[in-house]
């Protein structure tokens, strides 16, 4: 027997890149609507006047009147293993690499560890609404195998994969171009596209593979269907500097990827902040991503993604995170930074635009948005719903908002996890605030 649901909320969704159809037409906003549920995937949305009558006798109504519904966050860019080592002290990129994170990835391969932080990540990943990431795991297998199983558990839409990387970083996290190739192989049968799970070939950024990993790496992509590629690009003048000096052939940063054909439309690269034309231009044509993680590029004083110059390229972005280089899990806190980084840039940041970024722009990104990143029907029911009372300030200020657009910008600048009262999978209560 089927199992209906309806919940009735406000409603917002966006249904099209606001770049392209203008912010006013790319979402649909409903005050009193209806967000209907059958097994798991959305059967109909729209205002609940219409649709209160076409509902079967045996849906189970739920009346949220005083909540905003939305589609669940979409991160584009995250590391599970660095969750611990959040808001580590005074270094920038390079230096925090080797002085915090190396140390902290060792310690994943025991998978009993693995498996603790997958776990907590994943649940601090519901309570901040956020229902899809892409997500690096660490040089060891078996913190990969550790991250699907929860996800796997969870029934949650995921893509993970296993860093590859051999040389410039210790000797404990290295693997070889053959053990990579291999590991990864192993990783993509057991899990690509098991259920709801994706595999994304990592190697962590240009100076900790050889040419020779890089080439198996490329050749993992063209052995299988739907792989994503999954890494770091052009965050730190000093990275890149030194990719310039490993890589004496390469034309740009973005090159050295080209060169090993890992650009295509399952392509994401994290930062993106140092660009010139030339690589904004092969992103655009190749399809591929940038993930904008603005609390990461602030914390390590990376730079200002030119969010401008991207949407003029025509390439596409998510948001991202990045934790643990990124301070924060919640979407709300990432998308109030990337508005003071265009701020900086000497622009700004359209709500609509913003919302777009980390929900239907950053399923987009990841070529999902036939399952997830907006509330169209036929999609899958993961959904959050948001308290708009949830601080006594953020109830005065959104008392006072005159229009969605308003509302959104205002949850941006001052909302986090406390405005997250439900986090819902296939529409199934996966995180309920207490
Ligand atoms: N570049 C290479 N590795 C990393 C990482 O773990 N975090 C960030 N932010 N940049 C990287
Ligand atoms: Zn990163």
């Amino acid at each position: 027997m089927s199992m209906k649901k309806a919940w009735r909320a406000a409603i917002l969704h966006c249904v099209a890149n606001p770049d392209q159809v203008g912010s006013a037409n790319a979402y649909e906003y409903y005050p009193d609507g209806l967000l209907v549920v059958t097994d798991g995937l959305i059967q109909a949305i729209g205002p609940a006047d219409d649709l209160l009558a076409t509902l079967d006798t045996d849906t189970i109504l739920i009346e949220e009147p005083d909540a905003l519904l939305l589609p669940g966050f979409i991160d584009t860019h995250i590391h599970y293993p660095q969750s611990d080592m959040i808001a580590s002290y005074g270094e920038q990129l390079l230096d925090w690499l080797n002085n915090y994170t190396f140390p902290e990835e060792r310690k994943f391969a025991d998978k009993s560890y693995a498996q603790d932080v997958a776990q907590r990540f994943l649940s601090e990943l519901l309570k901040n609404g956020t229902t899809t990431a892409l997500v690096f795991g660490t040089v060891h297998k078996a913190s990969v195998e550790a991250f699907f199983e929860s996800a796997e558990q969870q029934n949650l839409r995921m893509i993970c994969g296993k860093v590859l990387m051999d040389r410039n970083a210790p000797e404990y996290l290295q693997d070889t171009p053959e053990t990579g190739y291999q590991e990864s192989k192993e990783l993509i049968e057991a899990w690509h596209e098991k259920g709801r799970l994706h595999y994304a070939i990592t190697p962590r950024f240009a100076p900790t593979s050889s040419p020779e990993q890089l080439q198996k790496a490329g050749q993992l992509l063209q052995e299988y269907e739907r792989l994503y590629v999954h890494t770091h690009l052009s965050e730190n003048t000093k990275e890149c500097e030194w990719v310039q000096a490993l890589f004496p052939d390469a034309k740009h940063y973005l090159d050295v990827y080209d060169q090993h054909q890992l650009l295509s439309e399952r392509s994401v690269f994290a930062h993106g902040i140092h660009l010139c034309n030339d690589e904004y231009h092969r992103l655009s044509e190749t399809g591929s991503a940038i993930a904008f993680c603005p609390t990461s590029n602030l914390f390590l004083g990376s730079g200002l993604f030119d969010l401008q110059a991207a949407q003029l390229h025509q390439v596409n972005v998510g948001m991202g995170t990045d934790v643990g280089g990124g301070t924060s899990f919640s979407m709300w806190q990432t998308l109030g930074e990337a508005y003071k980084v265009t701020q900086l840039r000497g622009h700004n940041l359209d709500p609509i635009k913003a919302f777009y970024l980390a929900t239907l722009g950053g399923a987009e990104a990841l070529r999902l948005e036939r399952h997830v990143g907006n509330l169209a029907a036929g999609t899958e029911a993961d959904f959050v719903l948001i308290d708009r009372q949830a601080t006594p300030l953020l109830h005065q200020r959104l008392a006072r908002a005159n229009s969605i657009e308003d509302i959104v910008f205002a949850l941006m600048m001052l909302a986090d996890d406390r405005a997250i009262k439900a986090t819902y999978i296939l529409g199934e209560a996966a995180y309920t605030r207490l």
